[in-house]
């Protein structure tokens, strides 16, 4: 056993005794600027509709934007992460490649509201299929049947084809980033080919590069009503206990021309967060998705934890892991608490 007094000099708690001197030694710093905000917008007009399991978050019509999106920049956040409820929804969730679609139509609202803030594209088609995949689904009825895959598949290639022409359409829309988030092998190189055959070779693209199939998406799937109607999206999405398989997926967005990475969901993927940061080279952000939002205000509503705190303290646990940027739903309220 160790005698204590053999190291008398060795008080780690001296750099802790007062405010000043924690701030002084504070490895870590969050700031607005670190925060990204998902949008939900829908069809209709005059909506602000609160989202039942996301206390504080609510679906917009566009109408109903402009001050929204003026409240975020004037906090200093530099991002919106837009996602989309379109009136209707088909196979091939048409609504994300027409120009007046539910996106598009945002996306043009919010430049002209707020010109500088960035606009990020969620690039995925669960929300705009009538099935809830996240591309085109192999069954009889569908024009890109394929008799040798197995009925129910999403159907890899024909679904990039959607996804260039999806991102091309919200790149004119003024689109300054896409974020692919389907997990389809292929999806960087097929949007950044697509961009840049169109003239926008100037339009960043984020990877969802690690995506797990998380029961976090829970509350999400309320607020963007976009639950698959059959099965799960366990085939795309990736298994929760896979590390090495997550470098490989980074690697390959990598390797197709991602200018960003994200690891989603945040808190339980910090192991892979941490990974990615230290092998790749590029801006990494990190996806506090609704499910890790929604248990820190469902156990401060019950009294049990202190919502600011436990909030700022997951923000900061997700950035000393390596985040550059974190996706949170926090970000307004986190930004105001950071002001002080
Ligand atoms: C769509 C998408 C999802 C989320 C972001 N983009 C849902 C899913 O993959 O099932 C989840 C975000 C959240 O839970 O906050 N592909």
């Amino acid at each position: 056993m160790i005698e204590h007094a053999a190291f008398p000099t060795i008080r780690p708690r001296r750099l802790r005794r007062n405010a000043l001197l924690r701030q002084m030694v504070r490895e870590t710093t969050l700031s607005p600027a670190d925060f990204i905000y998902p949008l939900f917008v829908r069809y209709g007009s005059g909506i602000q509709q609160p989202i039942r399991s996301m206390p504080g978050q609510s679906q917009w019509t566009v109408d109903k934007l402009a001050d929204e999106v003026r409240e975020i920049a004037a906090l200093g956040i530099p991002a919106v992460i837009l996602f989309g409820i379109p009136e209707h929804k088909d196979a091939h969730g048409s609504d994300n490649t027409d120009p007046g679609g539910i996106v598009p139509t945002a996306i043009r609202a919010i430049k002209e509201a707020a010109p500088d803030l960035i606009v990020i594209s969620d690039m995925c088609f669960c929300e705009y299929t009538d099935h809830g995949h996240c591309g085109i689904i192999n069954l009889p009825s569908d024009r890109h049947y394929t008799a040798h895959l197995p009925e129910g598949y999403l159907l890899n290639d024909p679904t990039l084809d959607l996804l260039a022409r999806a991102s091309v359409v919200h790149a004119e829309a003024g689109a300054d980033i896409i974020a692919p988030s389907g997990m389809i092998d292929g999806m960087v190189g097929a949007i950044r080919a697509g961009l840049d055959a169109s003239g926008f070779e100037h339009v960043i693209i984020m990877s969802y590069a690690a995506k797990y199939a998380s029961a976090f998406y829970g509350p999400f799937r309320d607020a963007a009503e976009s639950p698959p109607s059959f099965g799960d999206r366990s085939e795309y999405q990736m298994d929760p206990a896979n590390k090495r398989e997550a470098m490989k997926e980074v690697a390959l967005d990598v390797a197709e021309g991602a200018d960003m990475l994200m690891v989603k969901p945040a808190m339980p993927y910090l192991d892979v967060l941490a990974e990615v940061r230290r092998h790749f080279n590029l801006p990494t952000a990190a996806y506090q998705v609704s499910g890790e939002y929604a248990m820190i205000h469902a156990a401060a509503a019950n009294g049990w934890l202190d919502l600011q705190r436990a909030a700022l303290e997951s923000l900061m646990g997700i950035k000393r892991a390596g985040a550059d940027l974190i996706l949170t739903y926090f970000a307004k309220d986190a930004a105001r608490w950071l002001a002080g």
